[in-house]
């Protein structure tokens, strides 16, 4: 036969274009789109279905070190395991540096956490939390060069937030190596200010987790860090944007020609402030920064998804177990809000809301969908077009979605290393019903059939949104 497999009978559907037609596969990679493509080893039929790219997640934490006491509750074999059974195909952890140490070794720990684990493709970004000199003019520099070109700062949390002085700085090395820098932009001093007011008037429930850090603390960092970024000439990721008043500020920098791109998240679409209002702890299951707001919040998120204020969509996936003292009950005598650790699983999830939500309920259309949740995670992280399409020579990353197919979603679906969802009992329509990671199908019928470590580590080209040296600016 001429194909290890042919997918029969499905429309195809990229960021561009919608065709029905068979997809012809062989070593991994996609070699023919076409009509009547002859004999295959192996027929997948897709009659009724949509035939979709592989989703990339460019935003997840898996096995990080969190605090004291707090383990994350997923490894990489589990992560990548509900990623495969939510249809994505690659996965972008981040590899976090802790102070004091070289980021060269950190990279490699996390490659023996990660190595002989996966179920999905996988592609590290890095967090840089100590932005010393050996970093900055050499670790960095050399990491860029061989494929880990994008990294993540803070602009809070202990331990890990920049001051603006130490932003510019890793800025400019972004300038001058052509690497992309994402940033957490929410206001520390703000968050601390506002936290400790809480807490001397008793008000330490997880609601007061978001009235802790309200929009305008995002919002203000958010314009900072596009003002630091303007300052250094270099293109800059906001990464989970929540609310209108942050996105407007990615919109304003997009009027004004700088090169802001913007994320958004599952969170802050379907969730709200509310949620963290429940029984006891319950809220704890919803803690995650920045907190998801309200339904004007997920009408504007919507909105800069459609109109390109936003140009991926991740989920943040970053797990804890509910029921646990080391997850978000927090250890003994720790009562407050400030001691849950932020951040909520999501990486089976994602697809299937957006699409239920999305697709399904006509707020996006389908290219759109597939431009937001792979083609441009792919293109703006450098790894179109081998990743974030169906083309020839792409790699056979592809999920098959059934359009019509109605689920109840819970834990026991997306078997993440948590103990629930925070989207448990959503309605959703559309699902996908296939899994396939560089020609080898992974997830079937909700089942997982893949061994791990099928599941291989990318490295990336730079960014097509990042300058370099000094193209494009003025010589000083
Ligand atoms: O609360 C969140 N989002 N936790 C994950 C870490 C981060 O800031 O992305
Ligand atoms: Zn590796
Ligand atoms: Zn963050
Ligand atoms: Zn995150």
């Amino acid at each position: 036969a001429s194909y290890d497999t042919i997918i029969r009978g499905g429309t195809v559907i990229t960021a561009a274009d919608r065709i029905m037609c068979d997809v012809g596969i062989r070593d991994g990679r996609v070699v023919a789109l076409g009509e009547s493509l002859g004999e295959a080893r192996q027929v997948i039929d897709a009659t009724g279905k949509l035939v979709l790219p592989g989703g990339i997640d460019a935003h997840v934490h898996i096995a990080q070190p969190s605090g004291e006491g707090i383990v994350m509750a997923d490894d990489f074999e589990s992560g990548t395991r509900s990623a495969a059974l939510g249809g994505t195909t690659t996965i972008m952890p981040f590899a976090l540096q802790e102070k004091g140490c070289s980021m060269r070794e950190t990279l490699k720990a996390y490659h023996a956490k990660a190595d002989g684990e996966c179920h999905v493709d996988v592609s590290f970004h890095m967090i840089i939390s100590d932005p010393s000199e050996q970093l900055l003019g050499q670790e960095l520099p050399a990491l860029v060069e061989d494929g880990y070109t994008s990294f993540k700062i803070f602009m809070t949390y202990e331990g890990l937030a920049l001051n603006d002085r130490q932003i510019l700085d890793v800025m400019s090395v972004a300038r001058e190596t052509g690497a992309l820098v994402m940033v957490h932009a929410e206001n520390y001093d703000a968050i601390r200010f506002m936290t400790e007011q809480l807490e001397r008037g008793g008000r330490i429930a997880p609601k007061y987790h978001a009235t802790s850090r309200p929009i305008a603390v995002e919002r203000e960092a958010t314009h900072r860090a596009i003002s630091l970024a303007e300052l250094v000439d270099v293109p800059v990721m906001i990464v989970h944007v929540s609310n209108r008043e942050a996105m407007e500020q990615i919109r304003w920098a997009k009027d004004k020609g700088l090169t802001v791109l913007g994320e958004t998240c599952t969170q802050y679409l379907v969730l709200t402030e509310k949620d963290l209002d429940g029984l006891g702890m319950e809220g704890a299951k919803y803690v995650c920064s920045p907190p998801p707001r309200d339904t004007a919040s997920q009408d504007a998120c919507w909105e800069g998804l459609r109109n390109g204020a936003f140009t991926i969509f991740s989920s943040d996936h970053c797990p804890f177990r509910y029921d646990d003292p080391q997850g978000k009950l927090t250890p003994k005598g720790k009562t407050s809000f400030r001691w849950v650790p932020n951040g909520i699983p999501g990486v089976g999830a994602r697809l299937p809301i957006l699409f239920s939500e999305g697709v399904s309920k006509g707020r996006i259309d389908l290219e759109t969908f597939v431009a937001v949740t792979a083609a441009n995670p792919a293109k703006t992280y450098g790894l179109y077009p081998r990743k974030g399409t169906i083309a020839v020579g792409a790699d056979a990353d592809i999920a098959i979605w059934d359009p019509g197919k109605r689920v109840t979603l819970t834990h026991d679906l997306i078997q993440d290393g948590a103990d629930y969802t925070p989207y448990e009992g959503r309605e959703i329509i559309g699902w996908p019903v296939l899994t396939m990671v560089r020609g080898r199908v992974v997830v079937e019928d909700g089942a997982l059939i893949g061994r791990k470590g099928h599941g291989i580590h990318l490295s990336r080209a730079r960014s097509p949104y990042a300058k370099r040296g000094f193209e494009g600016r003025a010589q000083p």
